[in-house]
């Protein structure tokens, strides 16, 4: 696993912007995951821009968004699928039938976890994987737990989890309880994984998860050390004064 210490967000975004960037150009239709939160808002802005004064094309991409919540509609504002377009999609040439993201209404939601699977296998794999963490160490929406689920599932969200999201709806109580989240195995099955961190909140799992290199199921972002490409980028906050700044790619 390599990590990159950013300057700041600002640097952390446009370093992974040029991450994902240098991979549409080298792959013209790649196949991207997407994660939705705080984190990666200023890596989508930066490929905003890339795509309107650079040309950056997405006309061949895919994308696969790594969850969402359930019991809420796409157009409702709190989706994800909802957040994604006004943050991204609906500013850059992403064709809409090349974009996946968990349908948090489905009406048999394990046969449409089965089908995100299917969907995944048949267009994947995935080339690349965005990821925020949380402050307890999910991933996607993998709650730490005694076990790990491999396949796309429903998962109940973790108190802290609900703290964290429950402030971006009018009444916190509206904040749904479950989602649905790609599993570790589509997330382990990416060829590169590209994890972003920023600010003091993320200090202290930044530095449970890279003090001494273990796996475990309390900690799901640690299975990222079992990749063969996964690079962590954060800023200097998340990544305290214990590393250095290095330089991205
Ligand atoms: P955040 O969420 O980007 O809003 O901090 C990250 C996550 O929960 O994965």
């Amino acid at each position: 696993m390599k990590t990159s210490v950013a300057y700041d967000y600002r640097d952390m975004s446009k370093m992974a912007a040029k991450m994902v960037a240098d991979a549409i150009r080298a792959r013209p239709n790649l196949v991207l995951g997407l994660a939705t939160g705080g984190t990666p808002l200023g890596m989508y802005k930066e490929l905003i821009r890339m795509h309107i004064e650079e040309g950056l094309d997405f006309s061949q991409v895919t994308t696969f968004n790594l969850d969402e919540f359930c019991g809420i509609s796409p157009d409702n504002k709190h989706s994800y699928r909802y957040y994604m377009c006004q943050n991204f999609f609906n500013h850059v040439n992403v064709k809409p039938e090349n974009i996946y993201i968990p349908d948090g209404k489905a009406e048999d939601i394990e046969e449409f976890c089965r089908e995100y699977d299917r969907k995944i296998e048949e267009l994947g794999p995935i080339d690349l994987q965005i990821l925020g963490i949380g402050r307890n160490g999910h991933i996607g929406f993998n709650e730490p737990a005694d076990r790990l689920k491999v396949d796309t599932h429903v998962v109940t969200l973790a108190e802290e989890t609900i703290r964290d999201n429950g402030s971006f709806f009018d009444d916190p109580l509206d904040m749904p309880k479950k989602a649905i989240t790609m599993g570790l195995g589509a997330i382990m099955k990416t060829k590169k994984i590209l994890l972003l961190a920023n600010g003091r909140k993320k200090a202290t799992i930044m530095a449970s998860l890279l003090k001494d290199r273990h796996v475990t199921t309390k900690l799901p972002a640690s299975f990222l050390y079992l990749h063969p490409d996964a690079t962590i980028i954060m800023d200097r906050e998340a990544a305290g004064e214990a590393l250095e700044r290095k330089t991205a790619g």
